[in-house]
């Protein structure tokens, strides 16, 4: 099984891949916590991507590329894999049709700007895993701490108002063309192209879930 989780910063993006990581039996390859991950050890490419990150803007296509090919090589993605915010602008896209990576389904989450604005105000995440958590609609069971670990929670720094309206305009500009990108291709060759879903985003978790599941056949 190989999906992709399109969708708008704060979408539900990581929050459904934990769900569908276990159901499927599939690592998660979110491109922002590779970033987030080499920005906190300081090497080369963290280096080249805190800025660019901490303005909300999007890492070069080369970079992000080279960095998906090398994570999909490893073993644990021999029965498939999830790419949460990847691909995220049409070169990634294309990069993967060039390289012969074919993928079973698109799958896009959609919730509206302001609604997007109001959750990430309020997410906390576990750095070491990527769990998320929202002070009020999710939180962990203990204040402040991650449920499995008991290590603290951290906010994002890109999660400030100005920053995620900067990364909503990023999305709508560069990430939103994809939802044509992969629909034209499933009219063009229908037998190979990925399938398309869209799910509204609204609702609570284990409501999206269910829809995120029955898309997913
Ligand atoms: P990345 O880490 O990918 O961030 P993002 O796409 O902006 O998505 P988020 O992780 O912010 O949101 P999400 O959809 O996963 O939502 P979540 O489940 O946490 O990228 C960060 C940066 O890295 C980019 O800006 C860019 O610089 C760089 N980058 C990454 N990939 C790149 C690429 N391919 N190319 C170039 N640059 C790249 O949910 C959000 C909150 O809402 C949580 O608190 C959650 O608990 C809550 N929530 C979830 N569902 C619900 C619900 N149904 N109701 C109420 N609250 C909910």
């Amino acid at each position: 099984m190989r999906i992709i989780l399109l969708g708008a910063p704060g979408a539900g993006k990581g929050t459904q891949a934990q769900f569908i990581t276990e159901k499927f039996g599939i690592p998660q390859i979110s491109t922002g916590d590779m970033l987030r991950a080499a920005v906190k050890a300081g090497t080369p490419l963290g280096l080249q991507a805190k800025d660019i990150m901490a303005a909300g803007k999007l890492v070069s296509d080369d970079l992000i590329i080279a960095l998906v090919k090398e994570r999909i090589a490893e073993s644990d993605c021999a029965n498939g894999f999830l790419f949460d915010g990847f691909p995220r602008t049409i070169p990634q896209a294309q990069a993967l049709l060039d390289a012969d990576i074919a993928i079973d389904h698109v799958l896009e989450i959609a919730v509206d700007d302001e609604e997007i604005v109001k959750r990430l105000s309020g997410r906390r995440v576990h750095e070491g895993s990527g769990r998320v958590y929202h002070m009020i609609y999710n939180p962990p069971k203990a204040e402040g701490v991650d449920d499995v670990t008991g290590e603290p929670l951290v906010q994002r720094s890109d999660d400030t108002e100005e920053t995620v309206r900067n990364r909503l305009a990023v999305y709508h500009e560069q990430t939103e063309p994809l939802v044509g990108f992969y629909r034209e291709l499933a009219e063009r060759s229908p037998e190979t192209a990925p399938k398309y879903n869209k799910v509204l985003g609204i609702g609570s978790m284990d409501e999206i879930r269910e829809k995120v599941f029955s898309a997913l056949g």
